[in-house]
């Protein structure tokens, strides 16, 4: 049995939680769930991002003090992830007790290791504003490609990394007017000393491949020094005096310590005493983190130093996923495709998008297109009348002729044996997050059932015994085959799974299916899913 920690990113509780947090979740949950069907210790945990200029500003725009707002905002991310069946084990946040010790220790580590200084830089202000401007709050050219409308750290057309001063003519997102060059005092960490550990951890990771290449890239460019100190007005924790006056910490140093922190109360209140068995230098314990490609390098470089500092274990790897299209155009605000958890869920359902995404998702990091037309025949044609359909055709036999009760044998047990044989490969496909093999692969076993479903025609049975006979043997076979594949897709629709195993009145596992189900009486069927309308798309 292995001991896996599994987190995603966290969530900035500024705002409701969208469909890009949703497919994070999803690809993770799937995996978590996977993992658990094999009988694995999984522990899986997020939190809100609770700090930094976006919280205070969006704070000031709704006029309630930010502690208060990201306690609003926190149960309301709880109820969403809970409501697509993510099975988180903690959902806490960054503004804890645990995260504030953590966030201390790490800077009392840096002094100790000698990397810590204060440095005066010059750091772009909105004057309108009163307020330092994060990279996010600046756009201008990219000085680059001259793109326009680029952020102040990366240009999302050409991709080039760049120092927000480099950036042609840039504007203050929140004023919209020239921002000025304003000195201010900070502190800074020496990371260049950590070039040689990082490579290493790069080189013995299994990253995607692209992920090492940008890994590398990044490395070895520009790779020096990181400010983790910011001004006020901000919402964080205050750095001690004693290392700089009136600063805060830099909202991406406690966020990724929540990793740590937020396991550590989870732990704490559970009175589990795994912690340090999971994050132990020598820890065989496994730990991995699902993220977005916008945030690799403070995952992929920042992070492993964070734990080289405390003297931590590295993750046992982090799976890197595009960014969410809609219909083809990449989900935000500003080109009106934004799609929030609560509004997908008051026209459409949450085992739907969870089958939808997994038909999507891979190990490699293409952005993920939810076209929405195509979302809608996914789950009439192929969802709904290639697998539900199933059951639902089955069913009606076994109730009007055999009392809902399973025969004693199969009508053809090299037929179920195929189906069970093909869980070593459904397997590998799970465990390599390649779920839209698993997609594919389900799929050529569906039409293989539809079709000996076609060719048997049980309608047309007539009415002998030894027909009636054959006729229950058959229906037994399918019911067992559609129970095969019910477990095969089981981390990807919890729903259904679990309206199945109640008609079928069977926990299902992934190993019963190594012998068939017979002499079992089931549930009258009831239907577990109804057609998509695509009228809905009309309000949407
Ligand atoms: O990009 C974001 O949305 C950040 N809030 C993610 C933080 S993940 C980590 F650092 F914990
Ligand atoms: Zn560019």
């Amino acid at each position: 049995m292995k001991n896996i920690l599994v987190t995603c990113a966290l969530p900035y509780a500024n705002g409701p939680i969208h469909l890009g947090h949703i497919l994070e979740h999803i690809q993770a949950d799937i995996w978590v769930r996977y993992q658990k069907l094999l009988g694995n210790k999984v522990y899986f945990i997020c939190a809100d991002d609770a700090h930094g200029t976006s919280i205070i500003l969006k704070s000031k725009e709704l006029n309630i003090l930010p502690e208060i707002m990201v306690k609003k905002i926190f149960k309301d991310h709880k109820k969403q992830f809970i409501n697509f069946n993510i099975s988180h084990d903690m959902y806490y946040t960054t503004h804890s007790k645990f995260n504030y010790f953590y966030s201390l220790l790490l800077l009392n580590n840096f002094n100790n290791k000698n990397i810590l200084y204060k440095n005066e830089i010059y750091q772009f202000y909105d004057n309108i504003n009163n307020i330092f401007l994060p990279d996010r709050l600046i756009k201008g050219k990219c000085p680059r490609c001259k793109k326009k409308d680029q952020y102040g750290d990366v240009c999302e057309y050409c991709n080039e990394v760049y120092n927000s001063h480099e950036l042609i003519n840039p504007i203050s997102v929140l004023s919209k007017k020239k921002p000025i060059l304003k000195k201010t005092e900070q502190l800074f960490l020496d990371i260049s000393i950590y070039k040689n550990i990082i490579y290493n951890w790069i080189i013995s990771t299994p990253l995607q491949n692209q992920i090492k290449n940008q890994l590398l890239f990044l490395l070895n460019n520009n790779f020096n020094i990181w400010n983790i100190s910011r001004d006020s007005p901000y919402f964080g924790f205050k750095i001690p005096n004693k290392y700089i006056y009136n600063k805060y910490f830099y909202v991406w140093l406690d966020a990724l310590l929540a990793y740590i922190s937020v396991f550590k109360h989870f732990c704490y209140i559970n009175n589990y005493n795994i912690f340090d068995k999971f994050w132990n230098i020598n820890s065989n314990y496994e730990i991995y983190h699902f993220i977005g490609k916008d945030i690799l390098y403070f995952h992929g470089l920042l992070w492993p130093i964070i734990l080289d500092v405390l003297n931590y274990r590295k993750p046992s790897n982090i799976i890197v996923h595009g960014h969410l299209k809609i219909n083809g155009i990449k989900m935000s605000k500003s080109k009106n495709n934004f799609i929030t958890s609560e509004k997908w869920l008051n026209y459409f359902d949450s085992d739907s998008l969870r089958y939808y995404f997994s038909s999507k998702l891979s190990f490699n990091i293409s952005d993920i297109n939810l076209c929405l037309d195509d979302y809608i025949k996914t789950i009439n044609c192929n969802f709904i009348n290639k697998y539900i359909n199933i059951i639902s055709r089955i069913c009606p036999f076994l109730d009007k002729y055999f009392n809902n009760i399973l025969s004693n044998k199969l009508l053809d047990n090299n037929f179920y044996y195929f189906f069970v044989n093909k869980s070593n490969l459904i397997s590998d496909y799970y465990l390599n997050y390649n779920y839209c093999q698993i997609f594919l692969e389900i799929n050529k076993l569906l039409s293989i059932i539809n079709k000996y479903i076609n060719n048997y025609k049980p309608w047309n049975i007539c009415n002998s015994v030894k027909k009636k006979n054959e006729l229950h043997n058959f229906c037994t076979t399918i019911i067992n085959i559609f129970c095969i594949i019910t477990i095969y897709l089981s981390p990807i629709i919890p729903n259904i799974f679990n309206k199945i195993q109640k008609i079928l009145k069977k926990k299902l596992y992934w190993n019963i299916i190594n012998n068939p189900i017979l002499n079992h009486k089931i549930c009258k069927y009831k239907k577990v899913y109804k057609y998509i309308n695509k009228d809905l798309l009309f309000n949407f």
